[in-house]
């Protein structure tokens, strides 16, 4: 692979889902129901071994036949409509993926329809980063090296490149949320923290932006009691819920939208026998499926959680991105997966884009998490397990783990069994009331964006009795300050000096997100105290990280950072 190649992918980041389902429910399908498909994958295998035996004269394909192969690709005309769109990169996918098998002599044909594909895909990064996993290397290499005679000219190399360097946070978060991200002070490592700002002045009260989660779950003792609402989190008067026949969580709902949405963005996947896929592509695959296995998966999950929230939340997440994932490939289906609107209309940033950036640290994790939760998935779609890698559910993990909101209203509750989890292993949320008396977690994409500070500038609120999130401005707030909230409870309870009060509260920061609070009002008070009691926090500052790519992003290190090879440059030109 070139050097621009490679650099690329670094931009670009590590595995996307999203694509990677949608091929691989595409394939999966296609293998299952299309009998034609069967036979040319066999006729296909014949052809391979048939073909290997020339392959010794075929050598490389010479760099002037990529270039004139591009040349005329780019003389096509591509489709207009969104239909037409789908069904040439389909078909320029399917092609390319038969091609590649058929030995040397086809790998320039092959490249070539694969790129046809690139050039109509929403989101090329994606495309390329599935190439780059399911494309042989020799076919991929021709496809690289492809982009990169193309990448000064095309408009999606352009809209590519503007991705992959800047312009994320001019249209995230979406305007209507009146607030933007800036740089703030850096981490341990001199990656600058992002912070929320506001886009406009408030007034003290006002309600600076409302915000529904990605994803969110009740606190798991109330999962099963019948008396929240499992998708919406709204306490549930007596006799009031609805509730589902099957449901391995037992859970119950406020109404029927909110019974519906749960079914369709992840329920039916992780905790039903309901077959997953709709109707219209799912000929032949209910037969084969196995309840007994689904039911054993979905049992051994459903134990696993039952003291845990995070697990949960990134099922839930990994349901609704298949599901939306879904969606697209059957037409005229509901779009009540799809994620909450957080960028701008018009702008090609989808979920991956959001979750990418966000802060983490890496929470222990479980041998056996991610096989409960593979087992699951494989059980219900065969195929589907091989998109959630170990290294991709840490991931989601951690930052589920870091930025989740707790959900409380009304006060909050006082009946949740306390955790029997060492300190250091408990389960936190942002929230002022404290875990203990949330009624669940939510995942917010742009709330994630909110810094703590123990004089915050603002705090959530869940005044609707729902996930909703409301941001509320404590102070008057003008055009372009910093947004804060307390991830803690940050008051002096009656048994606590001072000094324990605040000890206390850094401690829980320290716990939850890896760092020693640098706001002016933790500065202000250690000036006045002993700074040797300090050095017991275990932490280093700001601990927490981003991934590789976003802290190149923060630096500011632009797209193409490595030299391109000037071998391939010059081979090409
Ligand atoms: C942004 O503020 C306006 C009023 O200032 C409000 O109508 C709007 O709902 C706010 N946006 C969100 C997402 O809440
Ligand atoms: C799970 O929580 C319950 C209380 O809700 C407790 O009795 C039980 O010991 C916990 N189990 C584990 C494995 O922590
Ligand atoms: C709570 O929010 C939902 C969704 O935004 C809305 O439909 C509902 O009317 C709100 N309920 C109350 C009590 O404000
Ligand atoms: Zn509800
Ligand atoms: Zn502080």
């Amino acid at each position: 692979m070139s050097s621009r190649a490679s650099t690329i992918f670094t931009v670009a980041g590590v595995t996307v889902l999203g694509g990677l389902v949608a091929y691989a429910v595409y394939f999966d399908y296609r293998r299952r129901n299309d009998n034609e498909f069967r036979r040319k994958l066999r006729k296909d295998k014949k052809k391979v071994k048939a073909a290997q035996s020339d392959a010794v004269q075929a050598s490389a394909v010479k760099p002037e036949d990529i270039r004139a192969a591009l040349l005329k690709v780019r003389e096509e005309e591509l489709p207009e409509n969104q239909e037409e769109k789908e069904a040439y990169f389909l078909k320029s996918v399917d092609l390319g993926e038969r091609l590649c098998h058929q030995g040397p002599t086809f790998h320039l044909d092959s490249a070539l329809s694969f790129y046809r594909a690139l050039r109509v895909y929403p989101s090329p990064v994606e495309l390329v980063m599935i190439y780059q996993k399911t494309v042989p290397e020799p076919v991929f290499k021709i496809v690289m090296d492809m982009m990169q005679l193309d990448c000064d000219v095309s408009t999606w190399a352009e809209k590519f490149v503007r991705r992959a360097t800047l312009g994320y946070y001019d249209v995230f978060p979406a305007k209507h949320f009146n607030v933007s991200v800036q740089d703030g002070s850096a981490d341990t490592r001199g990656v600058k923290r992002k912070i929320l700002v506001v886009a406009k002045d408030f007034e003290a009260g006002d309600v600076i932006y409302k915000e529904e989660p990605l994803v969110a779950v009740l606190d798991p003792d109330l999962q099963g009691k019948g008396t929240h609402c499992s998708y919406c989190l709204r306490h549930i008067q007596k006799g009031m819920a609805i509730k589902p026949e099957v449901d391995r969580l037992d859970s119950v709902y406020c109404s029927k939208d909110c019974q519906l949405k749960a079914k369709v963005q992840s329920q039916s996947l992780l905790f039903s026998l309901d077959p997953y896929l709709p109707p219209e592509m799912d000929s032949g695959i209910v037969g084969e499926q196995n309840n007994e296995k689904r039911e054993q998966a979905q049992q051994k999950f459903a134990e696993f959680i039952k003291n845990k929230s995070t697990p949960l939340l990134v099922a839930r997440f990994v349901g609704r991105q298949v599901a939306t994932e879904t969606s697209k490939l059957v037409p005229g289906q509901s779009v009540l997966a799809d994620f909450p609107q957080v960028a701008d209309k018009g702008s090609d940033y989808g979920i991956y884009d959001h979750i990418e950036r966000l802060r983490f640290w890496e929470p222990s994790i479980e041998d056996s998490e991610v096989d409960l939760l593979r087992d699951v998935l494989a059980s219900a779609l065969p195929g589907l397990e091989t998109s959630v890698t170990t290294e991709q559910y840490v991931l989601w993990k951690s930052k589920m783990t870091y930025n989740a909101f707790g959900v409380c209203y009304g006060g909050g509750r006082d009946d949740k069994p306390v955790s029997t989890d060492r300190p250091e292993d408990q389960e936190r949320t942002r929230t002022p009331y404290g875990t203990s008396r949330q009624v669940g977690s939510g995942f917010y994409a742009v709330s994630s964006y909110l810094q703590h500070s123990c004089a915050p500038t603002a705090r959530t609120s869940f005044s609707n009795g729902t996930s909703e999130l409301h941001l509320i401005a404590f102070a008057p707030l003008k055009k372009g300050d910093e947004i804060t909230v307390s991830y803690v409870d940050i008051t002096q309870h009656a048994s606590e000096t001072p000094e324990e009060a605040r000890r206390r509260r850094r401690m829980e920061l320290v716990r939850g997100w890896k760092f020693k609070c640098e706001c002016t009002r933790c500065l202000e008070e250690l000036q006045t105290s002993e700074v040797a009691a300090e050095l017991e926090l275990g932490v280093d500052r700001d601990e927490s990280k981003v991934e590789r790519t976003a802290e190149r992003l923060a630096r500011g290190e632009a797209f193409p950072a490595a030299p391109v090879s000037a071998e391939s440059v010059t081979a090409l030109d």
